[in-house]
């Protein structure tokens, strides 16, 4: 069964030419990538993306760095891409990615645990929420695969 999951490169993954490594290693990983748009996120719209991460300390940390420049957001699809994903990208500090995780995405272009290059959902609640942020088509559940 295929699956949906949104990866998004973040503003130092963008700004540091990550982009075409980043999109390689997606495609020889086995995903497809269905969508793609580059958009300047603003604060309302980093708050409520992160919204679960509201109360944490580093929050307002995280919108100044997700507010910092574009970010390039991708759907991919292959079998079980959630998971698959979130293990291509590595461990969210990416300074440990660079130990445990050497191949991982974060260890190539990541630099601590806010710094960290790339964002992968963590569920299946998640990647349906994400997807439908950014692309409104993929809102109501099935008119996407269909069209
Ligand atoms: P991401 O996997 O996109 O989900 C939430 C983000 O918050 C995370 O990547 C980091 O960019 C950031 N983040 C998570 N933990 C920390 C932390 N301890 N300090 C600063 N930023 C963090």
């Amino acid at each position: 069964e295929k699956e949906k999951t949104l990866a998004l490169i973040k503003p130092d993954g963008v700004s540091g030419n990550y982009t075409d490594g980043i999109k390689r290693m997606i495609l020889e990983s086995g995903f497809s990538i269905l969508r793609e748009t580059i958009v300047q996120l603003d604060e309302d719209k980093v708050a409520n993306f992160y919204a679960e991460h509201s109360s944490r300390t580093f929050f307002s940390s995280l919108i100044k760095y997700m507010t910092s420049g574009p970010v390039l957001v991708m759907v991919l699809e292959k079998e079980n891409a959630i998971a698959d994903w979130r293990g291509l990208i590595g461990p969210t500090d990416a300074r440990k990615a660079k130990i445990t995780h050497p191949h991982s995405v974060r260890a190539m272009c990541g630099l601590d645990s806010e710094q960290n290059c790339i964002h992968g959902s963590d569920s299946s609640l998640s990647a349906q929420r994400e997807m439908s942020f950014f692309f409104k088509e993929m809102s109501s559940g099935g008119g996407f695969d269909k069209d």
